[in-house]
């Protein structure tokens, strides 16, 4: 053979081998390609390894040379197909350092609102509380009617509600949940009630169309208004540090007297900033003693219970504590932003 065509066979083989090796999607048709190929018996190289003899003496080192770069390429290309068909079990080389830290993960993380929920539910807890839970979709009476809205009501105006088949409703509030609890258990009750509710909302920096919600409520013989005060107190600066806070008069249908809680802003410490929207207190929640017609409508006897409940968003405590401007972040969950806050 001469020169000139024992090059051009070396050309086609390398080419080929090149094919053969970088087609193989797994180890075994890597591993049919490598005997193909680079084989004892019959592989093309060493065919190619062969035709060398056949080459006159003067052009035998220019064909050896190429012979000798066709075949360093195919098994250099082997390896490194090896390498990654075997799940990247690299012998190290010397261009690796294996003294390096490992790249940490980003393992996921629990989201702002849960954590607040958690955190809530720990202090409430501390307090003999249990958690409670009922279902998202309700029956018009325990979204409205057992909570004292009379049909028709303009407190109805407030609840922009998605309503189902057959008088069902996706509930707008937690507070059903009360009359679930009240109907099932024997008072002293204590408990904690987290839940996503549900309003025909635009959704807005300050507005979902879903959200989460905690109710509390505890019903015993002789539960006053100091109790709903000072639980709610201490709950408040639990969460808040020591914020100071403040009780608003306020109207639930399904509460007697009805209050709202603010608590001062822990961003501008009560001088006002655009978190507060200048006003220096931050309305974490609505609460108030038990509506005697609600224990009523749930079959307890109002002349013997008295009771405090309350409701509130966790989301608004997450932006407001993180100084959050848009609550539609908390809907994102867009890795960046939820790494800051994680856990
Ligand atoms: N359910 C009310 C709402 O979604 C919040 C609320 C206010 C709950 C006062 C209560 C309460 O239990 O006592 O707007």
């Amino acid at each position: 053979m001469n020169l000139q065509d024992y090059i051009a066979q070396a050309d086609e083989v390398e080419r080929a081998g090149i094919d053969a090796l970088q087609s193989a999607t797994d180890p075994d048709a890597l591993e049919a390609a490598r005997i193909a190929v680079l084989g004892d018996r019959n592989g093309r190289v060493k065919a190619l390894q062969e035709a060398l003899r056949s080459i006159a003496k003067e052009d035998k080192p220019a064909a050896g040379k190429r012979f000798n770069e066709a075949r360093q390429r195919l098994e250099s290309l082997h390896a490194e197909r090896k390498a990654t068909l075997d799940g990247g079990r690299k012998v190290a080389g010397a261009n690796e350092d294996r003294s390096l830290p490992a790249r940490e993960q980003w393992h996921g993380a629990k989201h702002p609102v849960t954590l607040v929920i958690e955190e809530i539910e720990d202090i409430f807890r501390e307090l003999g509380f249990t958690i409670a839970q009922g279902p998202e979709a309700e029956t018009e009476w325990y979204n409205f009617g057992a909570l004292n809205f009379p049909p028709n009501h303009p407190a109805l105006d407030a609840h922009d509600t998605l309503y189902l088949e057959k008088g069902g409703v996706l509930r707008t509030h937690t507070s059903p949940v009360q009359v679930r609890t009240l109907q099932k258990y024997e008072p002293p009750i204590r408990v904690l009630i987290p839940g996503n509710v549900y309003r025909r909302d635009f959704f807005d920096a300050s507005h979902a169309p879903m959200f989460a919600q905690i109710e509390g409520l505890c019903v015993d013989e002789g539960i006053s208004f100091v109790d709903l005060k000072s639980t709610l107190n201490r709950f408040a600066e639990r969460i808040f540090g020591a914020s100071r806070t403040r009780f608003r008069p306020s109207f639930f249908p399904f509460t007697e007297p009805s209050a709202e809680m603010d608590v001062q802003c822990g961003i501008c410490g009560g001088s006002g900033c655009p978190a507060c929207k200048g006003t220096g207190w931050i309305e974490i929640l609505g609460s108030g003693m038990v509506h005697p017609k609600v224990l009523e409508a749930a079959g307890i006897d109002s002349e013997r219970y008295t009771g405090w409940a309350f409701g509130m968003g966790p989301g608004r405590i997450a932006i407001s504590r993180s100084g959050i401007p848009d609550i539609r972040i908390l809907y994102d969950s867009d890795v960046r932003f939820l790494e800051q806050i994680a856990e």
